[in-house]
């Protein structure tokens, strides 16, 4: 086991940083603040361990920056529109952080807070945090659990858990954005995805919002039912790519009855590194990084757009005001459960 000092939070809270590893040399890195992962540490196929997620050196630069790397999300991932949810017939206004509508929940959410150790040890971290009644205007306590397991088959499994004490949304996801070549090797263009559904839910125009349709991919630049390069059909003049400068869309994957099952596959010529995405969850956002700034990330890299790629397990955007969509209402009877799983190989 293995801990180290991250820096600190703006009221001078310690910072902690947690190692896991495995038996064939993976490592992953873990702090408190945000339960954000900060490393994922794979070998590539001539032996090399690569740090495949962006992230930063210290805390003071997860806390300074807004791309969310490798954070946890909450209490809802993604967008709402109008930042208004109805829940018990009450009205919440929420912050309107991107436009008018709310992005990740807006600020003192489950990214910044720091979130205490429950477990530890050399494959596993369990942490928690209590989000109370009225923080981030949401109504009731809520007391959420992330674990990140790393298992001998090359598997990082994330747990979430959650209980309120009133009706509540409850739509976690982590954001890393990987690079399978690693962290500071640029463009993310030539590396391969398949997505394993040919259903996305488009948007309204370019504040992202879902018109509460669901599509077919066939025939768009959204299609990734094969394996297909980022990078092949990112600058398409199609109106959804032109939204939003990129793949910044939510996939159904068609799993109401919150099955564990594959959602995504990546891979990297170069380094030989694939990832296999497992999710009960009922969407996956692919996200290509179309609004990272030029700016300064760890170990020296120099990050910019579409430098990494998220592949965010969540709700449908909007999903708490939109009827077409499963909502992620979670009651006081209630116990939330969900789980995505990274998993690493070589081609
Ligand atoms: C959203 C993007 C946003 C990014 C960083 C992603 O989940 O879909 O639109 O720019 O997070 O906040």
């Amino acid at each position: 086991m293995k801990t180290e000092q991250f820096g600190q939070t703006a009221d001078g809270q310690k910072v902690t940083k947690y190692i896991l590893s495995n038996k064939n040399s993976l490592k992953v890195s873990v702090i408190d603040l945000g339960a954000t992962i900060v490393s994922i540490e794979v070998p590539g196929k001539d032996g090399r361990l690569r740090d495949v997620v962006l992230g930063y050196d210290d805390a003071a630069d997860y806390l300074a920056n807004d791309c969310y790397f490798g954070t946890i999300v909450g209490r809802n991932a993604n967008r709402i529109a109008g930042g208004k949810v109805t829940l018990d017939g009450r009205t919440y206004q929420l912050e309107q952080n991107d436009n008018e509508n709310n992005l990740h929940s807006g600020k003192n959410g489950f990214s910044s807070a720091l979130w205490q150790l429950e477990e530890y040890d050399e494959h596993k971290i369990k942490l928690s945090y209590l989000s109370e009644d009225g923080v981030q205007d949401f109504p009731g306590n809520m007391k959420a659990y992330v674990t990140y397991t790393l298992t001998d088959q090359n598997e990082l499994i994330i747990e979430y858990d959650a209980e309120t004490d009133k009706t509540t949304v409850a739509n976690f996801t982590n954001h890393s954005y990987f690079n399978l070549d690693g962290h500071d090797s640029g463009y993310v263009g030539k590396q391969e995805l398949k997505i394993f559904t040919s259903l996305y839910t488009p948007v309204v125009d370019s504040k992202s919002i879902p018109t509460g349709s669901i599509a077919s991919v066939s025939g768009t630049p959204l299609d990734f039912t094969k394996m297909k390069k980022i990078g092949k059909e990112i600058e398409s003049d199609f109106d959804q790519i032109r939204f939003v400068n990129g793949y910044d869309h939510n996939y159904s994957l068609e799993n109401d009855s919150r099955k564990l099952k594959q959602a995504a596959r990546a891979k990297a010529a170069e380094s030989g590194i694939g990832m296999d995405v497992y999710t009960d969850c009922p969407g996956i956002q692919l996200y290509t990084g179309n609004y990272i700034s030029e700016h300064a990330g760890k170990n020296g890299a120099t990050y910019g757009q579409r430098h990494g790629f998220c592949l965010e397990t969540q709700y449908f955007p909007n999903s708490v005001n939109e009827e077409n969509f499963l909502a992620p209402i979670l009651k006081p009877e209630e116990k939330y459960h969900s789980q995505t799983r990274y998993c690493f190989y070589l081609n």
